[in-house]
């Protein structure tokens, strides 16, 4: 079976004649990926292993921010001879089923369920079901898998549920109300456009900020109504004058969605309106560690934070993916035609490292890029 891998440097001479190995640079390391071929799984269903799993085949896949962490500790910590398959979405079919699982059938179409809350069903871990989601062919509790809807094309199935399903579940928590005035920050994160993207049904106006000034007429055109490009370098995000000017026009944002609260928090508290909501889903600094470059912090200290965080009495909250009723709930916007996805493209056979190149170093990307197996 197939796996799209971060091979070590000396992995190359030992795969199998159909295999192959190129080189790119993410963050300027040295990164060998490529196709490797492994056995497949040997699936028995009356096994008691394998009675309550099901055995799925991948037709494409894609990676996500947490993913360059694992590509870089592969690049620059993984053994020379070994390799590690990558990715962090699916979508396949379901091609065999234990004995005792009554929710799933062979030729289902299935993506993963990343439901996380405070359940752990027969030992299965809450979150993303694989950080090897690139494996052809893979063994999964049902509980981890949800059916793609049948107007879901498999590439948009392969990039589709972390994003969706985490920007519901922020959105959600946010409990908006008719007229909330929301700043969503790096408007060009994959997260940011679905958040953008979820935010179409409510009745809401959506600004954003980006530090990408070519993508601001595309953004505007998915219903931002204004997209402030910053300077990534403001200690401040009141010191940009347009930001200022708005903020200071609709007394402050309700409401904050962004995705690196430490590129943002410390700099957007000054901008938020009394008793407003503040949600985050992660950081950028998730890599320097391999790269050797640090993370340089701007912003306010956590002290000058809770002190405007106290005296606006504003809400900090946490999110971390989401439940399966926020992927269900998008999966039907989606089928309904109210949720549209951005995809950015789509790779395919000897495209391994353009596949790559494309995910993280491309200056002109808008949305997610999937692989799919030929
Ligand atoms: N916990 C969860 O549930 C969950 C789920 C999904 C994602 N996440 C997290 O969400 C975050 C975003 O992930 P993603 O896949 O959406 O990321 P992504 O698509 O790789 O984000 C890229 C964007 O980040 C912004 N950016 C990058 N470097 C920057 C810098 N130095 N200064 C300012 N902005 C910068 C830029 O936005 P602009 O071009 O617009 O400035 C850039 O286009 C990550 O922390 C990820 O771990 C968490």
């Amino acid at each position: 079976m197939k796996n799209i891998a971060i091979c070590g440097s000396s992995l190359a001479g030992l795969t199998t004649p159909e295999s192959f190995v190129e080189t790119i640079k993410i963050e300027d390391v040295l990164v060998h990926c490529g196709l490797v071929h492994t056995q497949e799984p040997n699936f028995i269903p009356n096994d008691p292993i394998h009675r309550e799993q099901v055995l799925v085949k991948k037709y494409a896949f894609s990676c996500n921010y947490r993913d360059k962490n694992l590509i870089l500790k592969m690049a620059t910590a993984g053994l020379a001879s070994s390799f590690y398959a990558i990715g962090s979405e699916f979508a396949g079919t379901v091609v065999a089923v234990g004995a005792a699982v009554t929710d799933f059938r062979v030729g289902d179409r299935v993506m993963a369920d990343n439901h996380y809350a405070d359940f752990e069903i027969g030992g299965v871990a809450p979150g993303i079901p694989s950080n090897n989601s690139s494996r052809e062919y893979q063994i999964f509790h049902p509980a981890k898998l949800i059916k793609i809807p049948p107007e879901m094309p498999d590439e948009v199935a392969a990039a589709f549920g972390l994003g969706a399903q985490t920007s519901y579940s922020m959105i959600r928590k946010l409990d908006l109300t008719n007229g909330a005035r929301i700043l969503v920050t790096a408007a060009r994160s994959n997260t940011s456009l679905f958040i953008i993207q979820a935010l179409q049904q409510y009745d809401v106006e959506i600004y954003a900020t980006t530090t990408s000034p070519a993508f601001v007429t595309k953004l505007e055109q998915m219903g931002v109504k204004t997209v402030i490009p910053i300077d990534p370098n403001l200690q401040n995000l009141k010191d940009d004058p347009t930001l200022a000017a708005i903020a200071h026009q609709i007394e402050g944002f309700n409401a904050v969605i962004d995705p690196f609260f430490d590129l943002h928090l410390g700099r957007v508290v000054d901008l938020m309106a009394l008793n407003a909501r503040y949600i985050t889903c992660g950081f950028y600094d998730q890599y320097s560690n391999f790269t050797g470059k640090l993370f340089e912090y701007r912003g306010q200290s956590m002290g000058a934070i809770m002190a405007t965080v106290m005296l606006k009495n504003l809400h900090i909250i946490g999110n971390c993916l989401g439940q399966t009723g926020d992927l269900k709930n998008a999966l039907q916007d989606y089928a309904d035609g109210k949720l549209k996805m951005t995809l950015d493209s789509v790779f395919s056979g000897n495209q391994v490292g353009a596949f790559f190149e494309r995910t993280y170093n491309a200056s002109d990307r808008l949305g997610k890029v999937v692989y799919r197996y030929s």
